[in-house]
């Protein structure tokens, strides 16, 4: 296989500000482990952070050179150097948040998910919308590099019309690690498997209708679902398959995506998940008759899917506040994301297929 370079253009496209003030409300596990990680590699600004646990964000502040740890949210909102509020805390914090943040006038970056209640979810979009604010949420998967790049191949129709396209992930995830996912009724989809809807959202639209099923592991310690199969009906010929499997207890684990269209393929490995939280960067292995028959590329990524594509939801977010447009991921489209997820567990416990504008 010949190892060619193409331009894949997958990186995130950045605004020519980028020194916007961002202050950030939770110190914890994501912010530490890609939001800060992501800001200091893509050279953006952050005016400063808070956390109800002033310690945590004391740490954090020193670990990444932040230069201003708030004692509570609304002294980081009274800051005029703060122009973006990122929010960094478990959902049912959220609206709350949003409130006070919206009151202020300031631009958001909400956690995924907005909620994990959909009424709640339509609330803080409204929100957001009433107050002229932009809003945009971090489903910053859409900017790992193998989707971005398949996305990349779909736009330049090199892979023709899509006819199948499969997530299918197998690891071993060790929810004790986030002790307050150990209690939540809706496990995988609402909080690991919604980036997967979501950038296939991303590469291929709405679907029309949803199937899922979901279940436990013997002796699992958290309450929800920790292995789904999800199927995406289209209105067209077009369907997908995604797979998640946090249960895999043997050294073979794998995370990989493949599109199939009528002109060509793209298969990926998403790399992260195959060391956690370590992991490696994403593969690409595609062929197009369109472009070279009989050839297939492949590609090895220098990014990672984390910390690196945190940078697309804030990048983005900064361009559509330049632009003053919705950003790729603004409420209204999340909202979207969110009924498919909701639709999905709706077909887990009703055992049909939901269309997602059932959800409301
Ligand atoms: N976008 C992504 O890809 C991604 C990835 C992982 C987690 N998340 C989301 O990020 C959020 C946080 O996850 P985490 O793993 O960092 O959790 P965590 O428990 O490690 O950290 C949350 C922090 O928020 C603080 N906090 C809670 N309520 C607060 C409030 N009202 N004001 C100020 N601080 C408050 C807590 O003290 C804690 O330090 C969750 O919603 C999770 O779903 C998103």
């Amino acid at each position: 296989m010949p190892n060619l370079s193409l331009d894949l253009d997958y990186r995130p496209k950045l605004g020519k500000k980028q020194d916007y003030g961002i202050g950030i409300i939770g110190a914890g596990a994501i912010v530490n482990v890609a939001h800060l990680p992501a800001y200091r590699k893509a050279g953006f600004h952050v005016a400063g952070i808070t956390d109800l646990d002033q310690n945590r964000a004391a740490a954090t502040a020193r670990q990444f050179k932040v230069p201003n740890v708030y004692p509570s949210v609304e002294a980081l909102l009274n800051d005029p150097a703060v122009e973006i509020v990122d929010i960094a805390v478990p959902p049912w914090h959220q609206l709350e948040l949003v409130k006070q943040v919206t009151a202020a006038g300031k631009h958001l970056l909400c956690q995924k998910p907005l909620s994990n209640d959909y009424t709640e979810a339509v609330a803080i979009v409204e929100m957001g919308e009433a107050a002229g604010v932009k809003l945009a949420v971090n489903q910053q998967m859409r900017w790992d590099q193998v989707i971005r790049a398949s996305r990349t191949l779909l736009d330049r129709g090199w892979l023709g019309e899509p006819v199948s396209a499969t997530i299918d992930v197998s690891i071993l995830t060790d929810w004790r690690a986030w002790p307050w996912l150990l209690e939540v009724e809706g496990l995988d989809l609402m909080y690991h498997s919604i980036h997967y809807f979501d950038s296939f959202r991303s590469l291929f639209g709405q679907p029309e209708r949803v199937w899922s099923s979901g279940s436990t592991y013997p002796g699992q310690p958290a309450k929800g679902e920790t292995r789904t199969l999800t199927v995406f009906e289209y209105t067209d010929s077009f369907r997908a398959l995604i797979s998640t499997n946090h249960n895999n207890q043997s050294d073979d684990v794998y995370a990989t995506i493949r599109v199939d269209g009528t002109e060509g393929y793209a298969a990926g490995t998403f790399g992260l998940l195959y060391n956690y939280p370590h992991g490696r960067p994403d593969t690409l292995t595609f062929s197009s008759r369109k472009v070279y028959p009989h050839i297939s590329f492949d590609h090895r990524f220098e990014e990672m899917w984390v910390p690196d594509s945190f940078i697309g939801p804030m990048g983005e977010l900064m361009v559509a506040i330049e632009q003053d447009r919705a950003p790729e991921t603004n409420g209204r489209d999340n909202l979207q994301t969110l009924q498919l997820v909701h639709a999905a567990y709706r077909s887990m416990a009703e055992h049909r297929a939901v269309s997602p504008g059932e959800i409301k």
